[in-house]
């Protein structure tokens, strides 16, 4: 299987998932996201062309482009909605940050629903198996208010994100 640094690609309860090789603190960064920043119609061109799997990949970047990560190990990270890293963006583009302790051997995981704008319309059926999966995964605006306070406290949704619930 894949290993990019300290993460493998392997086989999970979801297909193919990111898997932690060693400990992560809280805090700590576990993988930039790396690929090509493409345009929001890039991203529809690979819907209408029939590439679902590489549009359903893409990583939203601002108010009007993405990160595609083909080739790279983001195309392989998947969705929890009890999830152990967030997605942060900062100067060098955006990067997936331990929330809790991640031990070796856990799969890295991330809530899709902190990069889904209000303006998003992308919805997927969840099969994360935490007590508290919400079963489809929508966007930002349609989290549970607990859920939404929580990940705002962490820093773990980007401010364009957040831009798109006022309008
Ligand atoms: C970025 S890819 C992750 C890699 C993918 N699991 C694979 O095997 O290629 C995202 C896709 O994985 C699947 N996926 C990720 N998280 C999931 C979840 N919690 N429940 C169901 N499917 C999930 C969905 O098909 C989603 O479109
Ligand atoms: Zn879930």
């Amino acid at each position: 299987m894949k290993i990019r640094g300290d993460l493998a690609v392997r086989p999970v309860r979801n297909g193919r998932g990111l898997v932690a090789l060693r400990g992560f603190g809280r805090g700590a960064t576990v993988c930039r996201i790396r690929g090509c920043i493409v345009s929001a119609d890039a991203v529809w061109g690979y819907w209408r062309s029939g590439n679902i799997r590489r549009g359903e990949n893409c990583f939203r970047f601002d108010a009007d482009r993405y990160l595609d990560p083909e080739g790279e190990i983001g195309a392989y990270a998947n969705h929890a909605c009890d999830p152990n890293t967030g997605i942060v963006k900062d100067a060098r583009g955006l990067k997936l940050v331990a929330i809790r302790r991640v031990s070796a051997g856990e799969e890295i995981t991330h809530d899709y629903s902190t990069l889904l704008g209000a303006d998003d319309l992308w919805t997927m059926k969840c099969n994360c198996g935490a007590p508290a999966c919400r079963r489809v995964v929508r966007n930002v605006s349609r989290l549970p208010e607990a859920v939404l306070r929580r990940y705002r406290r962490l820093g773990i949704i980007p401010a364009f994100i957040l831009a798109t619930r006022n309008g």
